[in-house]
């Protein structure tokens, strides 16, 4: 069994720093064999956010595997956004956009979706998805699958929100490289799907989680949150924590389950 720490959309510039502290304690706790952040360090890309973002990034165990956001993307200065958009984010947080994990239980590669012109909706490309199939045609089929990106493959029921440019295409891809389940943040809703309910792949269901923003002070009127995720080759149980704010610290909320059927994976 493989535990993984599911943050996103920390948002340097606009944190609370009583949530900062409360994930480096709780990040301890639980232990997890591996910290994902699925971008959205910083609120404007500005280098003091890209330092306090890395300050953070070092308080968490590791090994860590992070993607960038829209936001790590600057917004006005608009000679940075198209010569050196991820510039700052290459240099504070890392300079891997595609970046790999893989030991005997978990594969987990990071899809960079952060774009200049599409900067709020974010894109993924052909080139992007035919590295995702060439490093999984690697992994063997035990293996349990994972890709994270920052903008959604999902969203959820009653929002009005723009998926990832490209998903159909990179789903396509995605199901023929036998991804199993899908990390994401952005929308700033936690959120759990399957892929089956808006991708008709014969034979094909992954499992789609969102968290929503960890530690930033744009919740949307959405508590804080992270998951917390436990994979089996067979099964996996995905822990949403919500901030409560009279207690003052992260709860566990009620674990949400999923196993693999014949036709992909499917609630328990
Ligand atoms: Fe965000
Ligand atoms: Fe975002």
């Amino acid at each position: 069994m493989r535990k993984l720490l599911h943050l996103s959309d920390l948002h340097f510039g606009r944190v609370d720093l009583s949530l900062v502290e409360s994930i480096v304690d709780l990040a301890q706790q639980l232990a997890p064999d591996l910290v994902v952040v699925s971008g959205d360090f910083t609120q404007r890309a500005r280098r003091n956010q890209f330092e306090a973002a890395r300050a953070f990034l070092d308080r968490l165990p590791e090994p860590r595997l992070v993607v960038p956001g829209n936001h790590d993307i600057p917004l006005w200065d608009v000679v940075r956004r198209f010569l050196s958009p991820l510039g700052r984010y290459r240099r504070y947080i890392t300079r891997d956009l595609a970046p790999f994990f893989h030991d005997e239980e978990i594969a987990v590669l990071g899809i960079n979706t952060a774009r200049s012109l599409t900067r709020k909706y974010g894109r993924i490309n052909v080139q992007q998805i035919a590295h995702a199939r060439e490093v999984f045609a690697d992994v063997e089929k035990q293996i349990v699958k994972v890709v994270v990106t920052h903008h959604p493959f999902d969203l959820p029921p009653g929002t009005r929100h723009h998926l990832v440019g490209r998903s159909a295409m990179a789903m396509e891809g995605l199901a023929a490289a036998g991804v199993d389940l899908i990390l994401s943040g952005h929308l700033h809703l936690q959120h759990t799907g399957l892929t089956a309910t808006r991708y008709r792949i014969e034979g094909y269901s992954a499992l789609i989680a969102q968290t929503g923003t960890t530690t930033s002070t744009r919740g949307r009127g959405e508590a804080n949150s992270f998951n917390f995720i436990r994979i089996e080759t067979d099964r996996i149980a995905i822990e949403p924590y919500l901030w409560q704010p009279a207690r003052e610290k992260f709860a566990a909320t009620p674990t949400q389950r999923f196993d693999r059927a014949p036709s992909g994976w499917v609630r328990a």
